[in-house]
């Protein structure tokens, strides 16, 4: 019997390696496909994905085990200093290797993408968590956009600077924070400055739009476009200035995201279809273990996903910490204690 032969191994992270396999004349890529099942038995894998390398070579990617356990992993601690806030490194939740999987939100414009249920919320609320005292202090203003009537965000609602649950609300709120941008920009060249540091007087402005998509590409064909001209500005310009965008998509299709390549940072949940993994992470992540794709849509996977570290090229796993709605009050109390009650734009 002729085996085919392995060309190449490599190995992204302790749970997942991805074989390079030349095919015997008369195999093709299907015939692994269909026995992936098999394969990942035979060799102890959770589960085996076959990726078309070029003709006669397939990649084997061979998931080991999930290295989270089906419960959520809780909130952090609420940090009640700013002297206990990196902004350079807000932590998210867990890495595969059990250490803290931070992410920083200076001069950074987050991408987070995932099918209905993949919980792309607790990444709308986990940067909020940890930078509480900046909240509080308001030395970061956040805006948001839900325009799915505001379900998702209702609860924290008094932690945000502006929100809007209306299609008009939400283009104005746009149109505010790219005039904010221009307004800051002009402070920063009179002051002859390059860099800007967060204080009260010149915060960092974070702009969160869940369901970017109905801004980018399903909202009233007219105004779309204004949109993604104020948001292509805002992305190209905000990052030295202070300004930056967290966009949480269903479907990150260029398509329903023309913007999706201004993004600086990148996280993959649970996606519909093998192609959107590449395009949330970058060509031949799916290939490098990313199988996004094979992440089960159910609340005991919730919160997984991929990321690819600045400077690294291969993907790593990471799940998200999860707040309960008793997390965000406790947030609420936290960064409204002993202020007025702030004005939301809806
Ligand atoms: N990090 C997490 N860890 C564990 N469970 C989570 C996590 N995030 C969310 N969940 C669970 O999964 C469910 C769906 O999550 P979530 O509402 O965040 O999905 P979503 O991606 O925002 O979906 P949609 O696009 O429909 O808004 C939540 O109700 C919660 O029970
Ligand atoms: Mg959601």
């Amino acid at each position: 019997m002729v085996v085919p032969r392995i060309l190449r191994v490599r190995s992204a992270s302790p749970s997942i390696d991805t074989l390079h396999v030349r095919l015997n004349r008369g195999q093709t890529p299907s015939l692994f496909e269909e026995r992936a099942d098999a394969l990942a038995h035979a060799l102890l894998a959770q589960r085996v994905a076959v990726v078309k390398i070029k003709p006669q070579v397939i990649g084997l990617v061979i998931e080991r085990e999930n290295p989270f356990g089906s419960d959520p992993i809780p909130a952090i601690d609420l940090p009640h200093a700013a002297d206990e806030v990196d902004l350079g490194a807000i932590e998210l939740g867990d890495t595969e290797y059990g250490t803290a999987w931070t992410q920083s939100l200076l001069g950074q414009h987050l991408f987070v993408a995932g099918a209905t249920g993949s919980g792309k919320g607790s990444l709308l609320w986990s940067p909020l968590r940890g930078m509480a005292p900046l909240l509080r202090d308001r030395v970061v203003l956040p805006d948001v956009i839900d325009l799915k009537e505001g379900m998702e965000t209702e609860i924290g609602a008094p932690l945000f600077h502006r929100r809007a649950i209306e299609w008009a609300d939400a283009v104005s709120v746009v149109e505010s924070f790219r005039d904010e941008l221009k307004a800051r920009q002009a402070v920063l060249r009179e002051q002859g400055r390059r860099k800007f540091t967060p204080s009260v007087e010149t915060p960092l402005r974070l702009l969160q739009i869940d369901e970017l998509g109905m801004m980018t590409s399903y909202g009233p064909a007219s105004e779309v476009r204004g949109v993604l001209k104020l948001l292509s500005e805002i992305m190209t310009q905000g990052r030295a200035a202070g300004f930056g965008v967290c966009g949480y998509v269903q479907e990150p299709t260029k398509d329903t995201v023309p913007v999706r390549e201004l993004f600086t940072a990148r996280v993959c949940l649970s996606v519909t279809s093998q192609s959107q993994v590449d395009m949330v992470l970058g060509d031949g992540m799916r290939l490098r273990g990313a199988l996004a794709d094979e992440i089960p849509l159910d609340p005991a996977h919730a919160g997984i996903g991929f990321v690819v570290e600045q400077g690294s090229r291969n993907p790593l796993r990471v799940r998200a910490s999860f707040q309960t709605d008793q997390d965000i009050r406790d947030l609420v109390a936290f960064v409204t204690s002993g202020r007025p009650r702030l004005h939301a734009v809806a």
